[in-house]
């Protein structure tokens, strides 16, 4: 053999650059696996499971410019979280988008004004001076002030609330009285009927945080109102995470899509710095990187990067160390629905990691409907009810039969058909209405399916 020949080439090997693995390495397969899919990494094709239980910090920030998908991959999440995990979640949705979704994971939507209705003065009990420049401020924007009447009304407010009296806008309207204040009063009576000066608060915090809950903002005409309606929402929040729940899992989500709006509330950085305490995760998604904040960004150890263009926001991320120029390049060549991602693992899973995911793989959104008598009633996704089947853990054969009825119903399953069928397989009773409810089924339907066919059984009988 020739010596030569062999030193050659180990010049050769050691001139050739040998690029780090840098995706995710399965370790330990099962803590790997009781993660969120999300899509396949570009390289190694491998499958990518966000485990926030592996990582430094709960908390997700998601960029990206507009269009770019970031709320493509919160509505996918929240999807497969409802599927898998059924954490509880909390979408401040400010345009309405979250919707669909509700409906598919079975949460509630409560919409402003209807089913959901903030006194705003409730929440005025500390750092008035600002609130009550807040409140001013959304009055005016409603109605129409002049500078004499706007200064009238906070000098008033200022009075009124140094007794330290909870009120809501009726008993103010009460307490002022005189000549001067009777305009005032006429225009302010307007807002009464809003849905943010009702006379009480609807809800309590620790109720929002019961399954899936869209709070829907959409309707909100102003964004200032919007804004102010997230503060609140989000100060609550924070001020009563003791009183939620305390958890080592991560089992609350807190969703701010288009977070901008509520950006600059001092207590998001506190739910931030510490959510994590209480099982808290918070979501937030901004079309600008530098919106975002110090405390969010170094809170955050799941930062998804999707295609941006603006150099303000390469500047922050090349400062903040999540991407370097190489990464930099990286970013700017993705398309919609591929995305950065730069993971944050405590120490014993190998610190940082940082690649691309091809794209954010959304799962058919195929829905079987089930209805009762007519009328549609549930929604859901194919997967959902493929999973909640096997849970069942039936005899093969019993499961395969499900599914090819299912099929052949070809999306319309009726209920008491379903029923009916359910019971020809010999399912005992508890299993079968365990069943129904995980679909999504309630309690009075389930009863009255039963009785109806019980009727009809005994119509059969006596014919
Ligand atoms: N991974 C993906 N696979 C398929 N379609 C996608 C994917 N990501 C995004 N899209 C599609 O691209 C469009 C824009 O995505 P999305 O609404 O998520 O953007 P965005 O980043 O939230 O934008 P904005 O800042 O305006 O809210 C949507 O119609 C969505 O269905
Ligand atoms: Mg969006």
């Amino acid at each position: 053999m020739n010596l030569t020949y062999i030193t050659n080439s180990k010049t050769l090997i050691n001139s050739i650059p040998i690029e780090r693995m840098s995706e995710p390495i399965i370790k330990n397969i099962e803590d790997y696996f009781n993660g969120i899919y999300l899509g396949k990494t570009k390289i190694y094709n491998i499958p990518f499971f966000l485990n926030l239980n592996l990582l430094t910090s709960p908390h997700i920030a998601v960029v990206g410019m507009t269009g770019a998908g970031k709320t493509y991959l919160i509505k996918n999440f929240i999807i497969r979280n409802d599927i898998y995990k059924k954490s509880n979640m909390l979408v401040i949705d400010l345009n309405g988008e979250y919707k669909e979704i509700a409906k598919l994971v079975s949460g509630k939507i409560y919409e402003l004004g209807t089913d959901f209705k903030i006194n705003l003065f409730e929440f005025l009990d500390n750092n008035k001076n600002n609130v009550i420049k807040n409140v001013l401020e959304i009055i005016s924007s409603l109605i129409k002030i002049n500078e004499k009447e706007h200064a009238i009304i906070y000098d008033q407010l200022i009075e009124y609330l140094k007794n330290g009296k909870i009120i809501n806008l009726r008993t103010f309207l009460n307490e002022i009285d005189g000549e001067k204040f009777k305009i005032i009063k006429l225009k302010l009576k307007q807002l009464t009927e809003s849905a943010i000066f009702a006379d009480t608060t609807s809800f309590k915090i620790k109720n929002l945080f019961d399954g899936f809950v869209d709070i829907d903002l959409s309707k909100l005409e102003t964004d200032l109102e919007k804004k102010t309606i997230s503060y609140v929402l989000i100060r609550s929040i924070s001020e009563n995470l003791n009183k939620i729940k305390i958890s080592q899992k991560i089992d609350n989500y807190i969703i701010l899509d288009e977070a901008w709006k509520s950006l600059e509330n001092i207590y998001l950085s506190r739910l931030f710095r510490e959510g994590r305490k209480y099982g808290f995760s918070i979501i937030v998604a901004s079309q600008l990187v530098s919106d975002i904040n110090n405390v969010i960004i170094s809170n955050s150890s799941s930062i998804f990067i999707f295609k941006i263009q603006n150099i303000e926001d390469f500047r922050v991320l090349n400062e903040t160390g999540i991407a370097d120029s190489t990464d930099i390049k990286k970013i700017l060549d993705l398309n919609v629905g591929e995305c950065f991602v730069y993971l944050s693992f405590k120490e014993e899973n190998n610190g940082i990691k940082k690649f691309v995911i091809k794209k954010i793989d959304g799962l058919p959104l195929f829905k079987y409907n089930f209805t009762i008598g007519d009328k549609m009633e549930i929604e859901i996704s194919k997967e959902k009810f493929n999973f909640i089947t096997k849970s069942l853990r039936l005899d093969k054969e019993l499961e395969l039969r499900i599914l090819d009825f299912i099929d052949e119903n070809e999306k319309n399953i009726n209920i008491m058909s379903f029923l009916n069928f359910l019971i020809s397989l010999n399912l005992n009773r508890a299993i079968i209405i365990s069943y129904l409810k995980q679909i999504g089924i309630s309690d009075k339907d389930i009863i009255s399916a039963y009785e109806k066919l019980k009727i009809i059984s005994i119509n059969l009988k006596n014919k």
